[in-house]
């Protein structure tokens, strides 16, 4: 009897549970875009192109009560969960970071640490993952004939599902990726975290080595937007001269405070023909105290 009422909602209600996640992953990611104004990567681009026509497609779909409706729906969530996956394991450092990421911010960019693991990747991944589950749940349902009063006496004659046995392998495999690139995530922060605790006490050699360092744990490295060389600007100015300039920028605060408020707290002052927001915000978790010192005992060095 239960399993009949599952197999009903789902017909009923399979493309509103799928639309509901596409309209929250779609509003978060115009949210972190437009009102927390973080700049997209190209593979966050894909998975956008991926997400958002769902919503309509999703509607329509249910508007026309349209059985096929996975159908339509599969090609498009499916291909985002490998986009979304891609992008998680660049993020956690198993593929190297690719070359369509040279262009605008770099794909291994965490603008969204929650936990210290779950970014905005793990979160389309998520999305896409769900609306894949229910997607292929749903087919089922409506592959299972029903029909209009099966709730009521169709329950000991329920005909074998038309669908083949690959719909429940495909409906496992998707969980179990899902599954695993969650506990590498936290896996990774985790490590992280392991590493952080036992870091000495450091000076402007280890400063430099530091600044050079592609990410930071979990978090984006200064090489990833800032150049050493000068007029070179990447997503954030360059820092050649960074010394004589921290001292000018700000009246009343000496070079060093303003170095360090520019690691902890960027948007305190924002270089002019920058935007505010753009430059990573959780310096102060994701480092120690004496890796900042080190990091602004380097720029102290460069005249
Ligand atoms: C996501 C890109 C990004 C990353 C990663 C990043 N920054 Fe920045 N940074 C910016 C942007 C954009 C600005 C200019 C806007 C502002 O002032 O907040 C900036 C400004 C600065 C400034 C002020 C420069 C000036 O001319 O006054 C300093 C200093 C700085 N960053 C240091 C660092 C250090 C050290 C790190 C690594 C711990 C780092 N940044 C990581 C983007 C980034």
């Amino acid at each position: 009897m239960t399993k009949i009422r599952i197999w009903l909602f789902l017909q009923d209600y399979g493309g509103v549970l799928a639309l509901l996640v596409a309209i929250t992953a779609t509003l978060g990611s115009l949210y972190y875009s437009e009102v927390a104004k973080f700049v997209p990567c190209t593979l966050c681009w894909y998975q956008r192109i991926l997400m958002y026509p769902l919503t309509l497609i999703l509607l329509i779909g249910i508007i026309k009560q349209d059985e096929h409706l996975p159908f339509y729906v599969l090609p498009f969530s499916l291909l985002g969960m490998g986009v979304s996956t891609y992008h998680v394991l660049i993020e956690n450092g198993v593929i190297s970071h690719p070359t369509t990421c040279t262009t605008g911010v770099p794909c291994s960019l965490r603008y969204v640490n929650y936990l210290g693991f779950i970014t905005i990747p793990l979160m389309a991944l998520t999305a896409f993952t769900l609306i894949t589950v229910i997607m292929i749940a749903t087919h089922r349902a409506f592959s299972h004939e029903l029909g209009g009063d099966a709730g009521q006496t169709a329950v000991s004659t329920i005909p074998e599902s038309r669908s083949a046995p690959y719909a429940w392998a495909l409906l496992l495999a998707t969980v179990l990726v899902l599954i695993a690139l969650w506990a590498l995530a936290a896996f990774r922060s985790w490590e992280s975290n392991q590493a952080l605790t036992t870091t000495a006490a450091l000076g402007p050699a280890s400063g430099q080595a530091l600044f050079q360092q592609p990410t930071f744990g979990t978090a984006p490295g200064c090489i990833a937007c800032h150049s050493l060389d000068p007029g070179v600007a990447g997503v954030g100015p360059s820092l050649s001269g960074i010394a004589g300039q921290a001292a000018q920028r700000v009246p009343g605060q000496s070079a060093g405070d303003y170095l360090r408020q520019s690691i902890v707290a960027p948007d305190s002052h924002v270089v002019d023909g920058f935007a505010a927001g753009v430059m990573y915000q959780g310096y102060e978790e994701a480092l120690t105290k004496n890796q900042i010192d080190g990091l602004v005992t380097f720029l102290l060095t460069l005249e």
